[in-house]
Protein backbone atom coordinates (compact mmCIF):
# COMPACT_ATOMS: atom_id res chain seq x y z
CA UNK A 1 0.00 0.00 0.00
CA UNK A 2 2.72 2.36 0.82
CA UNK A 3 3.38 2.21 -2.82
CA UNK A 4 0.05 3.45 -3.87
CA UNK A 5 0.29 6.25 -1.56
CA UNK A 6 3.84 7.06 -3.21
CA UNK A 7 2.33 7.42 -5.89
CA UNK A 8 -0.34 9.52 -4.89
CA UNK A 9 1.85 11.91 -3.34
CA UNK A 10 3.58 11.95 -6.64
CA UNK A 11 1.41 12.14 -9.40
CA UNK A 12 -1.92 13.90 -7.31
CA UNK A 13 -4.23 11.18 -9.34
CA UNK A 14 -5.32 7.21 -8.73
CA UNK A 15 -6.91 4.81 -10.43
CA UNK A 16 -10.02 3.93 -9.12
CA UNK A 17 -9.12 0.53 -8.14
CA UNK A 18 -6.30 1.74 -6.18
CA UNK A 19 -8.46 4.33 -4.56
CA UNK A 20 -10.44 1.41 -3.54
CA UNK A 21 -7.54 -0.29 -2.70
CA UNK A 22 -6.54 2.46 -0.38
CA UNK A 23 -9.83 2.58 1.29
CA UNK A 24 -10.33 -0.78 1.90
CA UNK A 25 -7.04 -1.10 3.83
CA UNK A 26 -7.12 -1.18 7.27
CA UNK A 27 -3.49 -1.12 8.70
CA UNK A 28 -2.46 1.34 10.60
CA UNK A 29 0.74 1.85 9.19
CA UNK A 30 -0.78 2.96 5.58
CA UNK A 31 -3.26 5.40 7.65
CA UNK A 32 -0.73 7.01 9.31
CA UNK A 33 1.54 7.17 6.24
CA UNK A 34 -1.74 8.70 4.39
CA UNK A 35 -2.18 11.24 7.07
CA UNK A 36 2.18 11.84 7.27
CA UNK A 37 2.23 12.58 3.51
CA UNK A 38 -0.99 14.80 3.41
CA UNK A 39 -0.26 17.17 6.55
CA UNK A 40 3.37 17.03 4.59
CA UNK A 41 1.64 18.58 1.48
CA UNK A 42 -0.54 21.12 3.02
CA UNK A 43 2.42 22.17 4.92
CA UNK A 44 4.19 22.96 2.30
CA UNK A 45 1.68 25.33 0.72
CA UNK A 46 -0.19 26.73 3.91
CA UNK A 47 2.68 26.61 6.64
CA UNK A 48 0.99 25.65 10.03
CA UNK A 49 -1.82 28.52 9.60
CA UNK A 50 -5.74 27.08 10.18
CA UNK A 51 -7.86 29.96 8.71
CA UNK A 52 -11.01 30.09 10.13
CA UNK A 53 -14.14 31.29 8.24
CA UNK A 54 -17.33 32.64 10.27
CA UNK A 55 -20.34 30.39 9.69
CA UNK A 56 -24.13 32.32 9.55
CA UNK A 57 -26.26 30.00 9.62
CA UNK A 58 -29.52 32.14 7.74
CA UNK A 59 -32.41 30.30 7.30
CA UNK A 60 -33.33 26.43 8.85
CA UNK A 61 -36.09 26.57 6.32
CA UNK A 62 -35.38 24.32 3.41
CA UNK A 63 -38.00 23.55 0.41
CA UNK A 64 -36.11 20.24 -0.05
CA UNK A 65 -36.75 16.63 1.26
CA UNK A 66 -32.83 15.22 1.25
CA UNK A 67 -33.05 11.38 3.17
CA UNK A 68 -30.68 12.39 5.42
CA UNK A 69 -31.18 15.76 6.11
CA UNK A 70 -32.92 16.72 9.97
CA UNK A 71 -33.99 20.49 7.76
CA UNK A 72 -35.83 18.60 5.20
CA UNK A 73 -38.64 19.94 4.77
CA UNK A 74 -40.91 16.63 5.92
CA UNK A 75 -39.79 16.94 8.72
CA UNK A 76 -42.79 18.75 10.64
CA UNK A 77 -40.91 18.89 14.32
CA UNK A 78 -38.05 20.96 13.09
CA UNK A 79 -38.06 24.38 14.35
CA UNK A 80 -37.55 26.98 11.58
CA UNK A 81 -36.09 30.10 12.25
CA UNK A 82 -35.05 32.88 9.23
CA UNK A 83 -32.24 35.62 10.34
CA UNK A 84 -33.22 38.88 9.22
CA UNK A 85 -30.89 41.28 7.69
CA UNK A 86 -30.09 43.21 10.36
CA UNK A 87 -28.93 40.32 12.57
CA UNK A 88 -27.00 39.00 9.84
CA UNK A 89 -25.00 42.38 9.77
CA UNK A 90 -24.48 42.00 13.63
CA UNK A 91 -22.70 38.42 12.85
CA UNK A 92 -20.28 40.16 10.43
CA UNK A 93 -20.25 43.11 13.02
CA UNK A 94 -19.33 40.81 16.19
CA UNK A 95 -17.21 38.30 13.84
CA UNK A 96 -15.11 41.37 12.34
CA UNK A 97 -14.49 42.92 15.76
CA UNK A 98 -13.11 38.93 16.34
CA UNK A 99 -10.98 39.41 13.29
CA UNK A 100 -12.91 36.99 10.98
CA UNK A 101 -12.31 37.97 7.15
CA UNK A 102 -14.79 35.21 5.68
CA UNK A 103 -18.10 35.34 6.01
CA UNK A 104 -20.10 32.02 5.74
CA UNK A 105 -23.61 32.58 4.71
CA UNK A 106 -25.55 28.49 5.05
CA UNK A 107 -28.81 27.66 4.97
CA UNK A 108 -31.09 25.61 3.27
CA UNK A 109 -33.30 26.47 0.23
CA UNK A 110 -35.52 29.17 1.56
CA UNK A 111 -37.72 31.07 -0.79
CA UNK A 112 -37.29 33.80 1.27
CA UNK A 113 -33.72 34.69 0.16
CA UNK A 114 -34.56 36.17 -3.04
CA UNK A 115 -31.62 37.44 -5.37
CA UNK A 116 -32.75 41.16 -4.69
CA UNK A 117 -32.83 40.31 -0.93
CA UNK A 118 -29.41 38.44 -1.24
CA UNK A 119 -28.03 40.99 -3.58
CA UNK A 120 -28.46 44.17 -1.02
CA UNK A 121 -26.89 42.06 1.42
CA UNK A 122 -23.92 41.13 0.83
CA UNK A 123 -23.92 44.65 -0.75
CA UNK A 124 -24.29 46.06 2.28
CA UNK A 125 -21.55 42.80 4.02
CA UNK A 126 -18.81 44.38 1.12
CA UNK A 127 -19.69 47.91 2.18
CA UNK A 128 -19.04 47.69 5.59
CA UNK A 129 -16.02 44.96 5.31
CA UNK A 130 -14.70 45.34 2.48
CA UNK A 131 -11.66 43.51 3.01
CA UNK A 132 -13.51 40.93 3.71
CA UNK A 133 -14.87 37.61 1.56
CA UNK A 134 -18.46 36.34 1.02
CA UNK A 135 -18.86 32.41 0.63
CA UNK A 136 -22.28 31.23 0.21
CA UNK A 137 -24.19 27.81 0.97
CA UNK A 138 -27.38 28.00 -0.17
CA UNK A 139 -28.31 25.11 -2.39
CA UNK A 140 -29.03 25.21 -6.21
CA UNK A 141 -29.98 28.17 -7.74
CA UNK A 142 -30.41 29.18 -11.41
CA UNK A 143 -27.44 30.37 -13.35
CA UNK A 144 -29.17 33.95 -13.76
CA UNK A 145 -29.81 34.03 -10.08
CA UNK A 146 -25.76 32.96 -8.91
CA UNK A 147 -25.08 35.68 -11.61
CA UNK A 148 -26.76 38.38 -9.64
CA UNK A 149 -24.94 36.99 -6.57
CA UNK A 150 -21.41 36.68 -8.13
CA UNK A 151 -21.70 40.32 -9.73
CA UNK A 152 -23.45 41.89 -6.35
CA UNK A 153 -19.89 40.47 -4.81
CA UNK A 154 -19.87 37.34 -3.03
CA UNK A 155 -16.87 35.52 -3.51
CA UNK A 156 -17.30 31.91 -3.04
CA UNK A 157 -19.84 29.05 -3.07
CA UNK A 158 -20.25 25.79 -1.36
CA UNK A 159 -22.42 23.25 -3.17
CA UNK A 160 -21.11 19.37 -2.20
CA UNK A 161 -22.00 17.57 -4.70
CA UNK A 162 -23.26 15.15 -2.20
CA UNK A 163 -22.45 11.80 -4.65
CA UNK A 164 -20.87 11.55 -7.71
CA UNK A 165 -22.61 8.01 -8.15
CA UNK A 166 -25.81 8.68 -9.73
CA UNK A 167 -27.09 5.79 -8.31
CA UNK A 168 -26.10 7.01 -4.22
CA UNK A 169 -27.08 10.56 -5.49
CA UNK A 170 -31.18 8.39 -5.97
CA UNK A 171 -30.83 6.62 -2.84
CA UNK A 172 -30.36 9.81 -0.82
CA UNK A 173 -32.64 12.36 -2.50
CA UNK A 174 -36.56 12.18 -3.31
CA UNK A 175 -37.02 12.22 -7.04
CA UNK A 176 -37.50 15.92 -7.89
CA UNK A 177 -34.03 16.67 -7.38
CA UNK A 178 -31.75 15.91 -10.18
CA UNK A 179 -28.10 14.85 -9.91
CA UNK A 180 -27.46 16.39 -13.33
CA UNK A 181 -28.39 19.40 -11.96
CA UNK A 182 -26.39 19.18 -9.12
CA UNK A 183 -23.10 18.54 -10.92
CA UNK A 184 -23.94 21.29 -13.50
CA UNK A 185 -25.07 24.17 -11.39
CA UNK A 186 -21.45 22.89 -9.68
CA UNK A 187 -20.16 23.86 -13.25
CA UNK A 188 -22.55 27.19 -13.71
CA UNK A 189 -20.41 28.07 -10.26
CA UNK A 190 -17.04 27.53 -11.52
CA UNK A 191 -17.67 29.29 -15.22
CA UNK A 192 -19.21 32.36 -13.04
CA UNK A 193 -15.81 32.60 -11.11
CA UNK A 194 -16.78 31.84 -7.78
CA UNK A 195 -14.30 30.21 -6.15
CA UNK A 196 -16.19 26.70 -5.71
CA UNK A 197 -16.36 24.39 -3.10
CA UNK A 198 -17.77 20.60 -3.40
CA UNK A 199 -18.17 17.47 -1.16
CA UNK A 200 -19.77 14.56 0.72
CA UNK A 201 -20.42 12.72 3.65
CA UNK A 202 -18.84 9.39 4.48
CA UNK A 203 -20.55 6.71 5.59
CA UNK A 204 -24.12 7.77 4.51
CA UNK A 205 -26.70 5.14 4.01
CA UNK A 206 -25.93 2.96 0.56
CA UNK A 207 -22.54 4.68 0.60
CA UNK A 208 -19.91 1.85 -1.08
CA UNK A 209 -16.46 2.05 -0.91
CA UNK A 210 -16.73 2.24 -5.09
CA UNK A 211 -18.92 5.17 -4.50
CA UNK A 212 -16.13 7.44 -2.28
CA UNK A 213 -13.54 6.42 -4.81
CA UNK A 214 -16.11 8.37 -7.39
CA UNK A 215 -16.09 10.91 -5.03
CA UNK A 216 -12.83 11.30 -5.10
CA UNK A 217 -12.30 11.16 -8.44
CA UNK A 218 -14.63 13.70 -9.26
CA UNK A 219 -12.99 15.88 -6.82
CA UNK A 220 -9.73 15.15 -9.13
CA UNK A 221 -11.51 16.32 -12.12
CA UNK A 222 -12.80 19.20 -10.99
CA UNK A 223 -10.00 20.68 -8.71
CA UNK A 224 -12.52 22.56 -6.50
CA UNK A 225 -11.19 25.66 -4.55
CA UNK A 226 -13.04 24.14 -1.32
CA UNK A 227 -13.78 20.53 -0.20
CA UNK A 228 -16.21 19.89 2.65
CA UNK A 229 -15.97 16.48 3.58
CA UNK A 230 -17.56 15.07 7.09
CA UNK A 231 -18.74 12.10 8.66
CA UNK A 232 -22.71 11.29 8.56
CA UNK A 233 -24.81 11.30 11.57
CA UNK A 234 -28.27 10.32 12.13
CA UNK A 235 -31.11 12.32 12.32
CA UNK A 236 -33.92 11.03 14.02
CA UNK A 237 -36.47 12.35 11.90
CA UNK A 238 -35.28 11.48 9.03
CA UNK A 239 -35.99 8.17 6.53
CA UNK A 240 -32.09 6.90 7.63
CA UNK A 241 -32.93 7.68 12.13
CA UNK A 242 -31.57 4.12 12.29
CA UNK A 243 -28.67 4.19 10.05
CA UNK A 244 -25.28 4.51 11.80
CA UNK A 245 -22.87 7.26 11.65
CA UNK A 246 -20.22 7.23 9.42
CA UNK A 247 -16.94 6.26 10.77
CA UNK A 248 -14.40 8.75 11.94
CA UNK A 249 -11.19 6.80 10.72
CA UNK A 250 -12.37 6.41 7.61
CA UNK A 251 -13.47 10.15 6.90
CA UNK A 252 -9.71 11.10 7.69
CA UNK A 253 -8.44 8.80 5.98
CA UNK A 254 -11.12 10.16 3.04
CA UNK A 255 -9.48 14.17 3.96
CA UNK A 256 -6.08 13.05 3.29
CA UNK A 257 -6.94 11.40 0.17
CA UNK A 258 -8.58 14.57 -0.67
CA UNK A 259 -5.83 16.72 0.39
CA UNK A 260 -3.04 14.79 -2.00
CA UNK A 261 -5.31 14.70 -4.85
CA UNK A 262 -5.67 18.45 -3.97
CA UNK A 263 -3.16 19.93 -2.61
CA UNK A 264 -4.01 23.42 -2.67
CA UNK A 265 -7.90 23.08 -1.63
CA UNK A 266 -9.38 24.66 1.22
CA UNK A 267 -10.51 21.61 3.41
CA UNK A 268 -12.32 22.28 6.93
CA UNK A 269 -11.73 20.23 9.91
CA UNK A 270 -16.05 19.87 9.70
CA UNK A 271 -18.33 20.66 12.80
CA UNK A 272 -19.59 16.95 12.07
CA UNK A 273 -16.53 15.15 12.40
CA UNK A 274 -16.19 17.43 15.63
CA UNK A 275 -19.59 16.23 16.86
CA UNK A 276 -18.46 12.53 16.41
CA UNK A 277 -15.00 13.29 18.23
CA UNK A 278 -14.19 15.67 20.87
CA UNK A 279 -10.13 15.53 18.73
CA UNK A 280 -11.75 16.40 15.32
CA UNK A 281 -10.28 19.56 14.41
CA UNK A 282 -6.86 18.49 15.62
CA UNK A 283 -7.40 15.08 13.97
CA UNK A 284 -8.82 17.02 10.67
CA UNK A 285 -5.99 18.77 10.72
CA UNK A 286 -3.47 16.09 11.12
CA UNK A 287 -5.07 14.54 8.35
CA UNK A 288 -4.51 17.50 6.09
CA UNK A 289 -7.44 20.03 6.62
CA UNK A 290 -6.62 23.87 6.77
CA UNK A 291 -9.96 25.74 7.52
CA UNK A 292 -11.82 25.79 10.59
CA UNK A 293 -15.60 26.96 10.21
CA UNK A 294 -16.71 28.33 14.12
CA UNK A 295 -20.20 29.11 14.55
CA UNK A 296 -20.86 32.98 15.15
CA UNK A 297 -24.72 32.43 14.17
CA UNK A 298 -26.80 34.56 17.50
CA UNK A 299 -27.10 32.39 20.23
CA UNK A 300 -30.82 32.54 20.26
CA UNK A 301 -31.16 30.40 17.18
CA UNK A 302 -28.08 27.99 17.62
CA UNK A 303 -29.17 24.34 18.11
CA UNK A 304 -32.27 24.98 15.55
CA UNK A 305 -29.59 24.34 12.70
CA UNK A 306 -30.59 20.86 13.27
CA UNK A 307 -28.84 19.37 9.88
CA UNK A 308 -27.67 16.09 12.54
CA UNK A 309 -28.02 14.33 15.93
CA UNK A 310 -25.77 16.08 18.98
CA UNK A 311 -24.62 19.30 17.09
CA UNK A 312 -26.05 21.39 19.11
CA UNK A 313 -24.67 19.64 22.07
CA UNK A 314 -21.60 19.09 19.83
CA UNK A 315 -18.27 21.16 20.99
CA UNK A 316 -19.31 24.48 18.95
CA UNK A 317 -16.99 26.27 17.33
CA UNK A 318 -18.29 29.60 18.02
CA UNK A 319 -16.37 32.64 18.41
CA UNK A 320 -15.81 32.71 22.19
CA UNK A 321 -14.10 29.54 21.86
CA UNK A 322 -12.13 30.71 19.46
CA UNK A 323 -9.17 30.99 21.91
CA UNK A 324 -9.79 27.64 23.27
CA UNK A 325 -9.45 26.76 19.80
CA UNK A 326 -6.19 28.38 19.17
CA UNK A 327 -4.89 26.30 22.09
CA UNK A 328 -5.91 23.50 20.71
CA UNK A 329 -4.33 24.53 17.61
CA UNK A 330 -1.06 24.95 19.12
CA UNK A 331 -0.51 21.91 21.10
CA UNK A 332 -0.09 20.04 17.39
CA UNK A 333 2.40 23.27 16.67
CA UNK A 334 0.10 24.68 14.34
CA UNK A 335 -1.94 28.68 14.87
CA UNK A 336 -4.98 30.54 13.51
CA UNK A 337 -4.62 32.89 10.84
CA UNK A 338 -6.80 35.33 10.31
CA UNK A 339 -6.12 36.42 6.51
CA UNK A 340 -8.48 35.61 3.94
CA UNK A 341 -6.93 32.86 2.59
CA UNK A 342 -8.14 32.99 -0.87
CA UNK A 343 -7.06 29.91 -3.13
N1 LIG B 1 -24.93 14.18 8.75
C1 LIG B 1 -23.81 14.80 8.31
N2 LIG B 1 -23.82 15.78 7.40
C2 LIG B 1 -25.01 16.14 6.90
N3 LIG B 1 -25.34 17.04 5.97
C3 LIG B 1 -26.68 17.05 5.84
N4 LIG B 1 -27.23 16.15 6.66
C4 LIG B 1 -26.22 15.56 7.32
C5 LIG B 1 -26.15 14.53 8.28
N5 LIG B 1 -27.24 13.91 8.71
C6 LIG B 1 -24.35 17.76 5.19
C7 LIG B 1 -24.67 17.67 3.70
C8 LIG B 1 -24.98 19.09 3.33
C9 LIG B 1 -24.29 19.89 4.43
C10 LIG B 1 -24.92 21.22 4.67
O1 LIG B 1 -24.39 19.10 5.57
O2 LIG B 1 -23.55 17.18 2.98
O3 LIG B 1 -24.49 19.45 2.08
Amino acid sequence: MKAVVERLVQEHSLTKQDLISLLSCCDSATFSYLRQEATRIARQRFGFGIFLRGLIEVSSYCRNDCFYCGLRRSNRSAERYRLSDEQILRCCEDGYRAGLRTFVLQGGEDGAFTDARLERLIGSIKHLYADAAITLSLGERSVESLARLRRAGADRYLLRHEAADATLYAALHPSDMSYSNRLQTIEQLKELGFQTGVGMMVGVPHQSVESLAEDLLYISRVQPQMIGIGPFIPHRQTPFAQSQAGDVRLTLMVMAIARLLAPKALIPATTALATLSNEGVRQGVLSGANVVMPNISPLEVRGKYDIYEGKSQAYNQNIESVKRLGAELESIGYHIDLSRGDF
